[in-house]
């Protein structure tokens, strides 16, 4: 079965950049919202993707044969970075623009978002009810073909499966934020998932421009958080025990592995706050004196400052320079 037609539950920041995504490969992409005034909120964020998604790949002309080009460029954009050059980036250009205009819908009304969906993303926000209650309207109104998957980042698909109707033809599909840069997709099923919708789900990510990483069993936090949550919080252990300051510990890990960044540098770019509440979620966060109660402390010290990282300039590292 070939994928023509996509459609995602919910405008919000992820919504929107996989729909963009969706269109910017020429697939027919319909967004289902709720409500007119969620028109009203995710029309800006789809105005200010696209708008950053050409803009990059503007920019990207100016890295063609440069020696930083092969690692910055926006690798959602341009699937073959070795063969692109000025011209080919304008005609990719002038077709996002086509594509944007002409592929992009917006659909209030549940029953025609659905009409013909070969793949439906859930993005909604993530709270299980919200889920299960979309999950619910749509179990009835999905045709017999249709893909759906989840983008939820920190709930796992058996959760949701039996809400879904279509246990079989269900699985997670989890973008990064900035899909069109960070281009990863991590496909990941339920004990139930259909193992060829499983590939077909790979299949599509790879045609949407992202890199499929593929999870052969249910994991929380999928590949990427398993990884980088202990590690970020190994490096904030060493910080509040008073084991080294944080551009030594960056300085160690960036020598020592040939990593561009150190821990506090992403941290600076997640921000403090998600880093802050991913630390209060820990058992004994509100434990007078333990390590994770040290660690939330030093961080709200950080957050009451403003200091939340990149995006306002200083985080554990100053940007204002
Ligand atoms: N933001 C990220 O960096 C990121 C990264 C990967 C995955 N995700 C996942 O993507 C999903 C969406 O996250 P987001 O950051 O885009 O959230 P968001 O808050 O920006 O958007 C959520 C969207 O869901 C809609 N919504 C909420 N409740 C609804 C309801 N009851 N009925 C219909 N629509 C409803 C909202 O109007 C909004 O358009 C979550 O599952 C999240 O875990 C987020």
């Amino acid at each position: 079965m070939a994928i023509n037609k996509v459609v995602v539950t919910g405008g919000g920041v992820l919504g929107t950049q996989i729909g963009l995504m969706s269109a910017y490969y020429g697939f027919d992409t319909t967004f289902w919202l709720r409500s007119e005034s969620s028109i009203g909120r995710t029309q800006p964020k789809i105005d200010r993707y696209s708008a950053l998604m050409l803009e990059d790949l503007a920019k990207a002309k100016a890295l063609v044969g440069t020696p930083m080009g092969a690692f910055v460029y926006p690798k959602g954009l341009i699937r073959d970075w070795k063969a692109a050059t000025a011209e080919s980036i304008d005609a990719q250009i002038a077709e996002a623009k086509n594509n944007f205009a002409t592929k992009v819908h917006i659909e209030l009304d549940l029953a025609k978002a659905l009409e013909d969906a070969d793949i439906v993303i859930e993005s909604m926000t993530e709270d299980p009810q919200a889920k299960i209650g979309m999950y619910t309207a749509m179990k009835d109104l999905l045709p017999e073909k249709t893909i759906l998957c989840t983008n939820s980042s920190t709930m796992l698909p058996s959760t949701f499966a039996s809400y879904t109707g279509c246990p079989d033809r269900y699985c997670a599909l989890h973008f990064a934020n900035t899909i069109w840069k960070n281009n990863t997709a991590e496909v990941m099923g339920h004990p139930g998932t259909d193992p060829a919708v499983y590939d077909k789900v790979v299949e599509f990510a790879a045609q949407i421009g992202m890199v499929p990483l593929k999870l052969y069993k249910e994991q929380p936090g999928y590949i990427l958080n398993s990884m980088l949550v202990p590690f970020l919080s190994a490096a904030q252990a060493l910080w509040a025990n008073g084991v080294a300051d944080t551009e030594t510990i960056d300085l160690t890990w960036r020598l020592a592995t040939g990593a561009p960044a150190g821990p506090f540098q992403i941290l600076d770019v997640v921000g403090l706050e998600t880093a802050y509440n991913i630390n209060q979620m820990k058992p004994d966060a509100k434990v007078e004196g333990s390590l994770t109660n040290r660690i939330g402390a030093l961080l709200k010290e950080k957050i009451d400052k403003g200091e939340t990282g990149v995006n306002a300039g200083k985080g554990f590292y100053d940007y204002r320079k």
